[in-house]
C-alpha cells in the first residue's frame, strides 16, 4: 500500500506546474526524479521560508523573517502557502492575489518554501512542521494580529498553516482569525494510510474551510474543518480534469494525475473572484452517505462570507 502510494506520488511529481506539463521532455523529468529521491529531514534554513507582500500599491516585496517593513497591520492579510514541489512564482498564486486585490484593500503574502517542498514526499511532509514554524514566527516577529491574519494552504500548505497558527496560538493565546485548506493533503497525514503527521484540525483557527476536491487520493475526504465544502463529490475525477483522459501522452497523463488536486485553488479562486457558490448543507459525511441530508438547506456563499456560522459538511455541483 505505502510501495503504490509512492509510486503513484512519483509519477504525479512531473506537473509541478499545471501550465508546462505538455511540455516536459526527458532531462527535466530525470533532474526532478533526482530531487525527488532525496529524503531530506529537518533540511530546513532561515533562507528557505520566504515571504512576498503584494498590496494594491506595491507588488513582490521581499519581506524579511525578522525585523519591519511598512506593512499596514490593520489590514486583514492572506498568506498564501503551496504544497509538494511547488513555488510562489506559480500563475496560481498571481490568479487569486489579482482576484483578492480586485475585491478588497488586503495585504497578500506569497510564502515560498520552494527548495523545502522539492524532495521526497515523506520528507517534505515531514518538513511541514518546521516550515510552519517559520511562518508562525513571522507572523509574530511582524506582530500581525491573529485577528487579520487568513492562511490559504493548497496541499501540504494546509497543513502548514494548521502548524503555525498553532504555534502562534501558543504565543498569544488568541486564535488565528481563519485558515482556508485547499484539498489538504492525503498521503502522510491520514491515520488510515500513513498516520505520520498530525493534520490540520478545526481547532487550529476560529474558521477552518475546507475545499475537498481529490479526496482519498492526493487529498484528505475526511472532514476536517469547521465548514467543509466537497466540490463535485470532493473526488477526483473533477469534471475540468477529464480532458486527458485517453490521449496517451506522458505529460497528458501526469496532468490527469495532478489536476483534480489542483481545481481546490482554481475553484477558490472564482468563489474569490466573486463567483457565489450555493451548496447543500449536510449534518455529516454520514448522513450525505445515507442520502438523508436536508437539501432543501443550501449555503449560498463568496469568499468572504465564511465565518462561524457555516457549519458542517456541504455540497457543490459546479456543474449547476
Ligand atoms: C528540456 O527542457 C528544458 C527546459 O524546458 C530545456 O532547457 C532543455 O534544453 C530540454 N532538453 C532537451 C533534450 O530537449
Ligand atoms: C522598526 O520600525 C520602527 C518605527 O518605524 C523604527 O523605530 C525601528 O528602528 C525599526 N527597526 C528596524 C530593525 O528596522
Ligand atoms: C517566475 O516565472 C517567470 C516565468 O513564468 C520567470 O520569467 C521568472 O524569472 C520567475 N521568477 C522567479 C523569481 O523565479
Ligand atoms: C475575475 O473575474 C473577471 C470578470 O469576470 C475576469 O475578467 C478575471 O479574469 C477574473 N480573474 C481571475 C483571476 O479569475
Ligand atoms: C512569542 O514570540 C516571540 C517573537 O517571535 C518570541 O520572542 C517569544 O519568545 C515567544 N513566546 C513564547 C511564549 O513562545
Ligand atoms: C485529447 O484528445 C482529444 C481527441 O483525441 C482532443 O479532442 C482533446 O483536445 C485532447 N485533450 C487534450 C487536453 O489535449
Amino acid at each position: 500500500m505505502v510501495v503504490a502510494w509512492f509510486l503513484v506520488l512519483f509519477s504525479v511529481q512531473s506537473v509541478i506546474s499545471d501550465e508546462d506539463v505538455r511540455d516536459f521532455n526527458a532531462s527535466r523529468l530525470f533532474r526532478l526524479f533526482k530531487d525527488l529521491a532525496q529524503y531530506r529531514p529537518n533540511d530546513v534554513n532561515d533562507h528557505d521560508v520566504t515571504f512576498y507582500l503584494f498590496t494594491r500599491q506595491e507588488s513582490n516585496v521581499p519581506m524579511p523573517l525578522q525585523g519591519n517593513t511598512s506593512i499596514d497591520l490593520s489590514k486583514n492579510t492572506k498568506l498564501i502557502i503551496h504544497g509538494w514541489i511547488d513555488n510562489h512564482n506559480r500563475s496560481w498564486y498571481h490568479h487569486l492575489t489579482d482576484a483578492y486585490l480586485t475585491h478588497g484593500d488586503y495585504n497578500v503574502i506569497h510564502v515560498d518554501w520552494g527548495r523545502v517542498s522539492k524532495s521526497f514526499y515523506a520528507s517534505s511532509a515531514a518538513n511541514t512542521q518546521i516550515v510552519g514554524r517559520y511562518v508562525a514566527t513571522f507572523l509574530l516577529n511582524h506582530q500581525f494580529p491573529p485577528k487579520n491574519v487568513h492562511l490559504i494552504g493548497h496541499s501540504l500548505g494546509a497543513h502548514i498553516a494548521g502548524y503555525a497558527a498553532d504555534i502562534v496560538e501558543k504565543n498569544l493565546t488568541t486564535k488565528i482569525r481563519r485558515i482556508s485548506a485547499l484539498d489538504p493533503a492525503g498521503p502522510g497525514f491520514s491515520s488510515v494510510v500513513l498516520g505520520l503527521e498530525k493534520p490540520l484540525v478545526r481547532e487550529n483557527a476560529e474558521v477552518v474551510d475546507v475545499y475537498h476536491t481529490d479526496g482519498g487520493f492526493l487529498g484528505l475526504f475526511i472532514p476536517l474543518g469547521s465548514f467543509d465544502v466537497y466540490i463535485n463529490g470532493g473526488v477526483r475525477i473533477q469534471p475540468d480534469c477529464r480532458s486527458a483522459l485517453g490521449n496517451f501522452t506522458a505529460g497528458l497523463l501526469f496532468e490527469e494525475l495532478y489536476c483534480s488536486h489542483t481545481r481546490s485553488y482554481v475553484y477558490f479562486t472564482e468563489i474569490v473572484n466573486s463567483t457565489k457558490f450555493t451548496c447543500a448543507k449536510c449534518g455529516s459525511l454520514f448522513q450525505q452517505m445515507l442520502d438523508s441530508c436536508n437539501l432543501n438547506k443550501k449555503y449560498v456563499f463568496g469568499a468572504e462570507d465564511i465565518d462561524e456560522t457555516y457549519t458542517g459538511v456541504c455540497f457543490v455541483d459546479t456543474s449547476k
